[in-house]
């Protein structure tokens, strides 16, 4: 790549009209390798710390993560999930084999009271994905009723009998989840009746407001989106997307720690090109609902590599560096520029699995690491229900080459890339990541009549783009306060080291 130039940006802090929704942040939890057992899970038995058998260590980093939402039970496992196995007395529950990922057994110890107990917990609002694909419409009626009646109804006495009093608070429901594949094989047409039968049963109990999102598309299938806005429409609150930063779908995905500067640029590149394939989505979207009414939530996003040697296959436990933290605060910073549609996002997956927050070690040495992607999530808490920015923006690009990519064209990578927000306390919040790995970037910050000053700043960098932390060497890669910063009147200048993300807060 060619060597880029510095640059400059002109914030319009009085011009923010959308609130960035602070699910954008949210968080996915299958039952899929050690997410759910080992990972938030390992019973109240266990040797491992743990708080009413969730891992003590887990719930206070997530905790620290101020996690928006939570997405569960999958993924394809959710189409496969039958809840009432999961209820009542522990040692009574029915085993379960985990046919999508790996055949594992498991004992459905973690069912719908331990996930919405979890979420209370956090403070998080839970997103159910009910089961479409091999499921009943009743079934998926009585898990609602289960989860939201307060009233004398045979699912809240039953969930009462269980040791629950009061309803959750349950808003977020996905009717299906990929049903164009592992949720079931399925024509967009028919899966648009199906979601309108299914969610004609899917009421809302005392007080409670569902809001229902069709099973989306997968990235680059346009016509998916066509026909369930054309057919579903107004039914649905949302729909979904899916699109992973990913080589192929073969088994050659690449390895999460060895690539080279070449590997680096493509995966920049494929993870931008999310915002093309956002902005085909929102076009389509548009035509029907002019008015944004339907949310476009992308609940499932992130990098996958091929799994760590050793591991267990289909567990998908991939290693994180610095390069997946360039990924997490691109991607977080083009949701926030399509605020105004994209209603949630949800990176695959919070423990264990894929582009994760958290890497536990399951063998009982009870060792957690945060994962620099934990780190970019924790630095842009600020932007949570923020009012976006609008901004110009000059900078340098680099030519990427689409190379092996699935789908990736050749194209252009901005050297910065930026976002801003007014917070809800007043302050302004802006990142800044610097994606050229050799050259710092001088960024000249034009604050459009607000005065720069107590400004403080985090920095998450690292000196390959490879590194990363794991149990022996936990604090690789992990922020620091950032003070190459220059402030007067309006204006900041802030040199961006190569290869990493800034979070400024001017308060
Ligand atoms: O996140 C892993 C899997 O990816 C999910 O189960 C599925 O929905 C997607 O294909």
């Amino acid at each position: 790549p060619a060597i880029a130039q510095d640059a400059t940006a002109t914030i319009h802090v009085n011009k923010g009209t959308n609130k960035i929704y602070k699910e954008i942040y949210g968080q996915f939890a299958e039952h899929l390798g050690s997410c759910i057992y080992g990972g938030l899970w390992v019973g109240t038995n266990s040797q491992i710390p743990n708080t009413q058998g969730y891992r003590t260590d887990v719930l206070k980093a997530l905790k620290d993560l101020k996690v928006p939402v939570l997405r569960w039970p999958g993924g394809c496992f959710a189409d496969e999930y039958h809840w009432t196995d999961g209820i009542g007395p522990r040692e009574q529950r029915p085993k379960m084999q985990n046919n999508n990922w790996g055949g594992t057994i498991e004992d459905n110890s973690f069912g719908t009271h331990e996930f919405l107990n979890l979420c209370e917990l956090l403070g998080t609002e839970p997103y159910i994905s009910g089961n479409v694909g091999s499921g009943t419409v009743e079934e998926l009626a009585k898990w609602v009723e289960y989860m939201t009646s307060d009233g004398d109804t045979p699912m809240a006495n039953l969930r009462r009998k269980n040791g629950r009093e009061k309803s959750w608070n349950v808003k977020f429901l996905g009717v299906g989840n990929e049903s164009w594949g592992c949720g079931g094989s399925m024509r967009p047409e028919y899966y648009a009746d199906l979601y309108r039968r299914y969610s004609t049963y899917c009421r809302n109990y005392d007080g409670h407001n569902l809001y229902k999102i069709a099973s989306g598309a997968s990235d680059y299938d346009y016509n998916w989106t066509k026909v369930l806005m054309n057919q579903i429409g107004n039914h649905m609150n949302g729909i979904s997307l899916h699109y992973y930063t990913v080589k192929d779908w073969s088994d050659h995905k690449g390895s999460a720690l060895k690539f080279d500067d070449q590997d680096y640029y493509t995966t920049i590149g494929k993870c931008l090109q999310i915002e093309d394939v956002i902005k085909k989505h929102e076009t389509i979207m548009d035509q029907k609902d002019p008015n944004k009414k339907i949310g476009l939530l992308v609940d499932e996003w992130g990098t996958w590599w091929d799994e760590e040697p050793g591991t267990i296959r289909g567990h998908l436990y991939q290693q994180n560096s610095m390069r997946d933290a360039m990924v997490a605060a691109l991607s977080l910073n083009v949701f926030q520029r399509h605020t105004d549609r994209i209603r949630m996002a949800n990176i695959a997956q919070v423990v264990n699995v894929l582009q994760s927050m958290i890497l536990t070690d399951t063998k009982g040495t009870g060792h957690m690491v945060l994962t620099p992607t934990y780190h970019v999530f924790r630095m842009y808490k600020g932007f949570q229900e923020a009012t976006y920015l609008p901004m110009d923006v000059k900078c340098d690009s680099m030519d990427v080459k689409g190379g092996k990519m699935h789908k990736m064209v050749d194209g252009k990578i901005p050297a910065i890339s930026i976002s801003a927000a007014k917070k809800t306390d007043g302050g302004i919040i802006i990142s800044l990541a610097n994606t050229n790995l050799e050259k710092n970037q001088t960024v000249e910050i034009n604050l459009d009549g607000a005065a720069a000053k107590n400004i403080t700043g985090e920095i998450l960098t690292s000196k390959n783009i490879q590194d990363y932390n794991d149990f022996e060497h936990p604090e690789v890669v992990k922020p620091v306060a950032f003070k190459s910063i220059k402030a007067k009147k309006n204006t900041i200048t802030a040199k961006i080291p190569s290869k990493s993300i800034v979070v400024l807060n001017i308060n």
